[in-house]
């Protein structure tokens, strides 16, 4: 009789060959173990250590501030959630962009100390040698181009990127540069559905937007966005399928009522 569990594991062959299939690819972030756990049991197939836990797990205004150590655990937490899902954990800002070297040394912590799956870095032809040496290493290596949040210094704004030729062509040129280094896919982030659909029939892998249109071969959203938690935030491609910051309130502020009041606990919930 066979050790192994019955459930299917998604890889990152499986995602090329929905791809090919033309069958979309569904991804949502996720930060810890009870997150992790309703995640994959939803059926996602990838689900996604963001470095956006910068924004929603710790209440930074930026993705920069967060460090190697702070995503291994998130990552570690999320993996002993996960039956189904591939795993997929972001670099943050610094410890990949520096040189190639520092780079391996950081995915290969991931990995090892995280248990991710696969590693996700922002960027293209700027950090070509990091990919290069990670890949090399045998590390599943997914892309983000468009709206890189850990450039936001760079772009000064959340708007979205590529309207312009020059920057559009980049973009396309380095989606193909991505797929010839061995990328399994590329997010594409905050970029005209035009552009999105002209990338995705550029190359072989699997782009999985936020805000990139319908052509993407998949979808990624936050977590914390999509069940609404998280209500100051209402960009233009986010679809909300919960209201959860009012359950959540709602809920709290009734749990207040009912101990003030000695409500509860009652006869029934005492020993
Ligand atoms: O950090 C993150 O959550 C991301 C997604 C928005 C793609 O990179």
């Amino acid at each position: 009789m066979s050790v192994h569990s019955e459930i299917k594991k998604i890889t990152t062959e499986t995602l090329r060959k929905m791809k090919f299939d033309k069958e979309k690819i569904t991804m949502l972030t996720a930060y810890d173990f009870t997150t992790a756990k309703m995640v994959d049991a939803g059926g996602v197939d990838s689900i996604l250590i963001g470095d956006s836990a910068a924004n929603v797990m710790a209440g930074f205004e930026t993705t920069l501030p967060i460090t190697l150590d702070q995503m291994i655990y998130h990552t570690q937490c999320v993996v002993r959630g996960v039956e189904r899902a591939l795993v997929v954990a972001d670099l943050p800002f610094g410890t990949y962009q520096s040189n190639p070297e520092k780079a391996l040394e950081s995915a290969v912590r991931m990995m090892k100390e995280g248990g991710a799956h696969a590693i996700k870095i922002e960027g293209g032809k700027e950090i070509e040698e990091s990919i290069r040496k990670i890949v090399n290493a045998g590390i599943p290596v997914c892309g983000h181009l468009g709206l890189t949040p850990q450039s936001i210094y760079q772009f000064g704004t959340y708007k979205v990127r590529a309207k312009e030729d020059a920057e559009a062509e980049k973009l396309i040129s380095d989606c193909k540069l991505l797929e010839e280094l061995g990328c399994f896919a590329i997010v594409l982030e905050k970029i005209p559905a035009s552009l999105a659909k002209r990338a995705s029939e550029s190359i072989s892998i699997p782009t999985i937007g936020i805000g990139a249109g319908q052509d993407c071969d998949g979808q990624v959203l936050v977590y914390h966005d999509m069940v609404g938690m998280n209500q100051g935030f209402s960009p233009k491609f986010l679809r909300r399928y919960l209201d959860l910051y009012s359950e959540i309130t709602g809920a709290v502020s009734q749990y207040v009522k009912d101990v003030k009041s000695a409500d509860f606990p009652n006869d029934k919930e005492s020993y």
